[in-house]
């Protein structure tokens, strides 16, 4: 009979009492949850991999993965300790936090030197001088960047043994650090190149790019200059929790890594639940 470790959601976390920290086995797990069992996928990877979690080096490296997908994140950003009136916001918002999706994307490699940090890490954001998150960080709010996998439930499918599809089990990462605002305006190689990464994944984001003509909105380039980051893996006994190397997460290529970091490896070579390999 396995043990199965009691870190889990809260439904585990109960079985696990009601049973003496042992975690049924997943017929009865199926049972308790009301499900058929020739009816769920059993998933294969996990059970053939024996529950070895991924190291920490793997972790990071799905975590960069991660970044590199994904088109838009959560920006959390605190309202500064008074709001003036004329900010439109009521007065008893003040300290509050506000998280607010917002586009990103992977472009620090595309810049030119001296503009790029060698596409250590750093998402690049174009700020819109009218949104509530970018007034927030004007006025001196730090700010942390949430990705999550979570849309690619369908193609992930269950990835734990004996549950059926659970968002909850697919990666996540929250990036803290502060945000470090590109020179304004860019160099016209620098921009031309920033345009094409970032228009890629954003191609509406053309109508309010720095310095466009008709652009309803004030916007600037930025990049969130990465100084943490807390990585969910998963379920804590399949996948990593915790708070990542920075010198890794920062040394990670697509293709390999900076000396002196990792094992060859860049995040290029690993996939996330549902991505064919
Ligand atoms: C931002 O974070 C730093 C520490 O990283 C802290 O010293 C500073 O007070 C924070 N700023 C605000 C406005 O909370
Ligand atoms: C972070 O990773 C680097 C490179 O692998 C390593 O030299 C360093 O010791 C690690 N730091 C910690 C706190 O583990």
């Amino acid at each position: 009979m396995k043990l199965y470790s009691p870190t889990l959601l809260p439904i585990f976390t109960l079985l696990s009492v009601a049973k003496g920290f042992v975690i049924p086995l997943p017929d009865n797990l199926q049972a308790f949850l009301g499900i058929d069992n020739e009816n769920v996928d059993l998933p294969s990877p996990i059970q053939d991999e024996g529950f070895n979690r991924p190291s920490w080096f793997t972790s990071t490296l799905m975590a960069r993965r991660l970044l590199a997908l994904s088109p838009s994140g959560v920006i959390s950003t605190t309202f500064p300790g008074s709001i003036p009136p004329s900010a439109h916001a009521p007065s008893d918002v003040a300290g509050l936090s506000i998280g607010l999706r917002e586009y990103i994307a992977d472009c620090d490699s595309s810049l030119p030197d001296p503009l790029s940090h060698n596409d250590n890490g750093d998402p690049t954001i174009l700020g819109l001088r009218i949104g509530t998150t970018f007034k927030n960080i004007a006025a001196g709010s730090n700010l942390s960047l949430q990705l999550d996998w979570w849309d690619h439930l369908d193609e992930a499918g269950p990835v734990y043994p004996g549950l059926p599809l659970s968002p909850a089990a697919l990666p996540r990462v929250t990036l803290f650090g502060y945000l470090d605002t590109l020179p304004s305006p860019l160099p016209d190689d620098a921009a031309a190149a920033l345009e094409t990464c970032f228009l890629g994944p954003h191609p509406d984001a053309k109508v309010w790019l720095p310095g466009a003509s008709y652009s309803p909105h004030a916007s600037f380039w930025a990049r969130l200059v990465v100084t943490h980051a807390y990585w969910i893996g998963g379920f804590g006994d399949v996948q990593q929790i915790g708070w990542m190397n920075l010198t890794e997460w920062q040394g990670i290529r697509p293709y390999g890594s900076v000396e002196g970091v990792g094992d060859g490896r860049g995040w290029q070579d690993v996939r996330l639940p549902g991505e064919k390999h």
